[in-house]
């Protein structure tokens, strides 16, 4: 039998990511994870992770003007958003619009480097203006038009709440997106490079990358945790609702991880970052229960928490609507998603691999009248 999930399984060669389950060590293009955090910003890991180097001056001035450039999406993507149920899931939103913005884009029947350079820069400034956007026509707002200048953290923010971000909380986004960017052959990257070993296009390999982060074992967690954070409600209610999830056998989200068998280097900055943000709202009660959620499982099941469990607090207390955590999610993927699609581009071989047959053989064919309902049934 092949082991459920493709656990361990090598499926490429790939210079972008390298991720140490062991040793809890996260690496874009040969960058500690921990330094890109503390000294980079995420226009410049978005460069590293296309061009697999840090840019010069000149270069990262220019890919900022060229994000900042493209920030705007078509009248014709507004006026379909705005026909969609209000209801919509804010990711089905999303994938809905890259399909459109693939179409009418400039270079859609071109597949070299350069046109697929322009249509990743395309798609990393167009998703939070998609996503900003949603949430103002859902709501019988009008959309607020993106900035064209600022970070693209602090953009966000802007066109989400309608006010510029203070200084620490663009920062605190700014972080969120380079943690976010890239993690190696995860299930929406594997989506996006089978899609892309078609040579189909770039926008409908992103398309099947939203489709597979938008569940709950995967970018969907953040959302659950914040809910479950909701319920909850106070730390002393803490204890017994978590104990209970054990008894009734839950997976609690946030926890666990296919690859990192220690912490996940990313959570360690999004804990900090959701104390410091408790401690400037004095409202520190989602990290004080996010703690002992913390402490409890690791006690009772050895389990670290991954990247979903603070980013939760965090996009809580930066003002983020409950459902848009995992759009913020793609709109820091994105990057890591089309540069891993540029790299399967550059060296392609149809990802086509086998199954383990386990069904029946050698079956004879009955006609339909001879075939018995207890044999259907059966
Ligand atoms: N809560 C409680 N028990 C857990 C959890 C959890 N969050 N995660 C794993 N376990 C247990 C699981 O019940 C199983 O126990 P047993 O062997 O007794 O049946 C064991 O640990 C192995 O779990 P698994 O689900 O087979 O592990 P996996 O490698 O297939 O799944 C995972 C990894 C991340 C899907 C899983 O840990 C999980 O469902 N976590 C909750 C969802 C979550 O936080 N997802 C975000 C992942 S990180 C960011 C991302 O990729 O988007």
């Amino acid at each position: 039998m092949v082991k459920a999930g493709l656990e361990d399984v090598v499926a490429t060669d790939s210079s972008i990511c390298f991720l140490d389950g062991k040793e809890g060590r996260l690496v874009y293009q040969g960058y500690d994870i921990h330094d890109l955090a503390k000294f980079s910003t995420f226009e410049e890991t978005v460069f590293l992770l296309w061009y697999g180097r840090l840019p010069t001056r000149t270069e990262l001035d220019g890919l900022n003007k060229e994000l900042r450039s493209n920030r705007n999406i078509s009248d014709d993507v507004v006026k379909m958003m705005r026909l969609l149920p209000k209801t919509a899931d804010p990711m089905e939103v999303l994938r809905t619009a890259v399909s459109m913005l693939g179409i009418l884009d400039p270079d859609d029947k071109q597949n070299d480097r350069a046109a697929n350079i322009r249509k990743a820069t395309r798609l990393t400034a167009q998703f939070p203006t998609i996503i900003a956007y949603w949430d103002h026509i859902r709501n019988g707002r009008e959309p607020i038009k993106p900035s064209d200048e600022g970070t693209l953290a602090a953009n966000l923010l802007f066109m989400l709440t309608g006010s510029q971000p203070d200084e620490y909380n663009a920062h605190v986004m700014d972080v969120a997106l380079i943690l976010h960017a890239d993690h190696e052959l995860n299930a929406s990257t594997f989506a996006a490079r089978v899609a892309a070993g078609t040579l189909t296009d770039m926008h409908s390999a992103i398309v099947a990358a939203i489709g597979a982060l938008k569940g709950p074992l995967h970018g969907g967690a953040n959302q659950e945790v914040i809910k479950m954070l909701l319920e909850i409600g106070s730390p002393e209610k803490v204890e017994s609702y978590i104990t209970q999830a054990f008894k009734e056998h839950k997976k609690i989200m946030g926890f666990g991880h296919r690859v990192y068998k220690t912490e996940d280097p990313r959570a360690w900055h999004l804990r900090q970052m959701s104390e410091e943000l408790g401690r400037r709202a004095n409202e520190l009660k989602w990290y004080e229960m996010s703690r002992q959620i913390e402490g409890m499982v690791f006690k009772d099941k050895s389990l670290y928490c991954n990247v979903d469990f603070y980013s939760a607090s965090v996009y809580y207390m930066l003002g983020i609507p409950v459902d848009l955590f995992t759009p913020i999610f793609a709109v820091s993927r994105v990057s890591g998603w089309t540069a891993h699609i540029l790299e399967q581009y550059s060296n392609n071989r149809l990802i086509r691999p086998r199954a383990e047959y386990v069904g029946p053989s050698k079956l004879a064919y009955e006609q339909i009248e001879q075939r018995s309902k207890t044999a259907l049934l059966g």
